[in-house]
């Protein structure tokens, strides 16, 4: 065993406007599952985190409940606490970047970078909100993309052309905060001066401090000139004021990582722990940050040259992971699949998701997928049907023979390949490949019900003068048990406190697990149940329920369900167009059809409308409405038919063709 390591880990802080759900849960539950095994290895390890609890959109998530920022963060914060301490995440210390600690390094750092000379400042141009009299961030300002002329675009690029913008290039823009129509201007920023820190960053980059498929990623953004960051919010925002700056703010993103710094101080004053051993430029202790692949620009290039310019010590590692999807879909709140953490809980077991996300996390940036079908299957497989198994099938011979264990080994090589399996394990678990020490642990586990199966001590039992061997056998297999906990007891913390009580003894893997011989074990009971599908649906169905604000459908949305999902490229290949119904008459033989005349300003088409029994040709004559311009014309049995217009309603009297207003012109495009 190498020596006890000083390790320092995080978890990305989550923003203290919204609830936990299953994507912030991979990152906690990979993050605990590794500092737990460190733990267990008798490293000192540290699990600091913090709610994220400034920016524009806390400000504004408070106003519209009515309450102060402060208050509004003091919920988030209890309420996240409790979803993290549900799903058996251990952190040592859970802080919030709107703390003393926070301000206190934000402010040293900043004033470290400023005097050094990484501060720029200079004035730039803002799309300005004159009502609620604030600046508005890109995504607060709406309209129509000037190119494509999408329409509700945010103001920093277009979600169908893919165009980039700045919001005041939006057609008939608009501030999503007040609805009133932005103004340009102008405010002096302080912007931190990236590129002074360009040869550094490839340096690091390239020093095994991130994955490979990340430092090749970042490679391509360091050929560039890297671009000065804009660090200032002007007021009104919720944030730390600038020292020596009137209404200028700390943007979020500024003090977020600092964070980490201030969650670590408030543990080292509680707990009397020296906080510059750990964050000195020259520091022997090791630091971890677990973060999603979104904010690797945030963590592998302004992070460690922030730390690095005021003199700290930079990140050992920068580890990123991939986004969580549901069924190989985006996460979605119509289809349930944005589960929130609490809403898991109030069904399902939190460790069959730690195992489950364990059994598919391995060190790359990969998206994840939780299928909820294999997610039942794997874990009444492989947790309910495997590991548990093995005790329940022995220890019930154990009782009967007293409750203390054989003193010999009845299988070496057996025992010897569960022990020698372990320092593989453990460099999967350092690595976190946690997917491959799954896959290790559960191939173990098929060996000891092999082992078990053949020697069936169930039939066993009945033969007279065997019963030293079913000691023996069902020893060996308690013992078997014993080892594969120990390997699952960062995954599993609470099934493996409950087999401690069982085998009474502590899992330890400081050092290899040694054959627990004559050795009294207590009562098995049932330690982990099978998960039941309809559980799983019961989260969904709850999910739909607590994310979905929309009344239920009434009328004609509940008897014609909307139709499926299509591509706004699908609909965009639709031309509707306003139209003139320049004539309207009967056809002759023809039951429901009327035979139109359309006006598109300029052309004319002959469609045939199945409107007879709603309307008398005069009473359309004249009106505006709409039709599929792009249609393929049809043949029909009275003629061609060049497009279609639009109308609802159940039908047969009740069909109203749809009437634009009169300002929109035959020919103009409906979108
Ligand atoms: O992306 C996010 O959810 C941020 N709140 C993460 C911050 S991580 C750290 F830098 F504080
Ligand atoms: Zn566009």
């Amino acid at each position: 065993m190498s020596e006890r390591r000083k390790i320092l880990v995080t978890s990305a802080l989550p923003y203290a406007n919204g609830s936990i759900h299953l994507g912030h849960m991979f990152e906690t539950i990979l993050t605990d599952i590794w500092v737990r095994f460190q733990k267990q290895r008798g490293h000192d390890c540290l699990y600091m985190c913090a709610d994220d609890a400034h920016g524009s959109g806390i400000m504004l998530s408070a106003e519209k409940k009515g309450v102060s920022p402060e208050e509004h963060i003091a919920s988030i914060k209890e309420e996240h606490q409790r979803d993290f301490a549900g799903f058996y995440i251990g952190f040592n210390n859970y802080h919030s970047t709107h703390s003393e600690e926070n301000r206190f390094y934000s402010e040293l750092i900043y004033n470290q970078l400023k005097e050094k000379g990484h501060i720029a400042r200079r004035s730039i141009k803002q799309a300005y909100d004159p009502e609620k009299q604030m600046f508005l961030a890109d995504r607060y300002v709406k309209g129509t993309c000037p190119k494509c002329k999408s329409p509700d675009q945010y103001g920093d690029n277009c979600e169908v052309c893919s165009a980039t913008y700045s919001a005041m290039e939006l057609i008939n823009p608009k501030s999503v905060v007040s609805g009133a129509t932005p103004i340009e201007k102008e405010s002096e920023h302080l912007f931190f001066k990236l590129a002074d820190f360009t040869e550094f960053l490839r340096e690091w980059t390239t020093a095994g401090h991130i994955q490979d498929s990340v430092a090749n990623k970042l490679a391509e953004w360091l050929k560039e000139e890297l671009r000065e960051w804009d660090i200032t919010r002007d007021a009104p925002y919720f944030g730390f004021e600038i020292p020596g700056e009137k209404d200028k703010y700390f943007y979020v993103w500024l003090d977020a990582p600092i964070g980490y710094m201030a969650s670590f101080k408030q543990y080292c004053e509680r707990e009397g722990v020296d906080f510059d051993s750990y964050w000195k430029a020259d520091s022997d202790a090791e630091l971890y940050h677990f973060i999603g692949k979104d904010i690797i620009y945030f963590h592998a290039l302004f992070w460690p040259a922030m730390l690095s310019a005021s003199g700290f010590r930079t990140p050992t590692k920068v580890c990123a992971h991939g986004f969580v999807t549901v069924n190989g879909e985006k996460m979605s709140k119509s289809r349930g699949t944005f589960i929130n953490a609490a809403t898991y809980l109030e069904h399902l077991n939190p460790e069959y998701l730690r195992y489950y996300y364990a059994s598919k996390i391995s060190d790359t940036i990969d998206d994840i997928d939780l299928n909820l079908e294999d997610f039942v299957a794997k874990v009444n497989s492989d947790l309910v049907g495997k590991v548990v198994n093995i005790a329940s099938r022995t220890a019930k011979f154990i009782s009967k023979s007293g409750g203390v264990l054989a003193e010999n080994i009845h299988d070496e090589a057996l025992w010897n390949k569960f022990i020698c399996a372990g320092e593989t394990i453990a460099n999967f678990y350092e690595n976190r490949e946690l997917g491959k020490a799954m896959r290790e642990i559960m191939a173990l586990a098929d060996a000891a019900n092999e082992y078990i199966a053949a020697q069936a001590p169930w039939a066993m039992v009945k033969e007279p003068g065997r019963e030293q061997e079913v000691k023996e056998v069902c020893s060996l297999g308690v013992n078997l048990f014993r080892v594969l906990m120990t390997y699952l007891k960062p995954v599993l913390p609470e099934t493996a406190k409950a087999s401690e009580a069982f085998l009474n003894c502590e899992l330890n893997w400081s050092t290899a697990p040694e054959f627990l011989g004559s050795h009294a074990i207590n009562a098995f009971k049932p330690l982990m149940s099978r998960i039941d599908m309809k559980k799983v649906e019961a989260v969904v169905e709850a999910s739909k329920e607590s994310t979905e604000s929309k009344p239920e459908p009434q009328g004609w949305l509940a008897q014609e369900p909307i139709a499926a999902e299509i591509e706004y490229g699908d609909f965009a290949k639709v031309d509707l167009r306003v139209v003139k119904i320049a004539y309207a008459e009967h056809v002759e033989g023809a039951d429901k059809l009327l035979r139109l005349t359309l006006d598109l300003g300029g052309e004319t088409r002959n469609v045939f409308a199945g409107i007879k029994n709603a309307y008398q040709p005069e009473e359309l004559i004249g009106k505006h409405t709409v039709m599929v311009a792009n249609l393929k014309p049809r043949k029909m049995k009275f003629g061609m038919s060049e497009g279609m217009v639009l109308a609802a309603g159940p039908g047969g009297k009740e069909l109203f063709i749809l009437e634009p207003n009169e300002g929109a012109e035959p020919g103009m495009r409906v979108m």
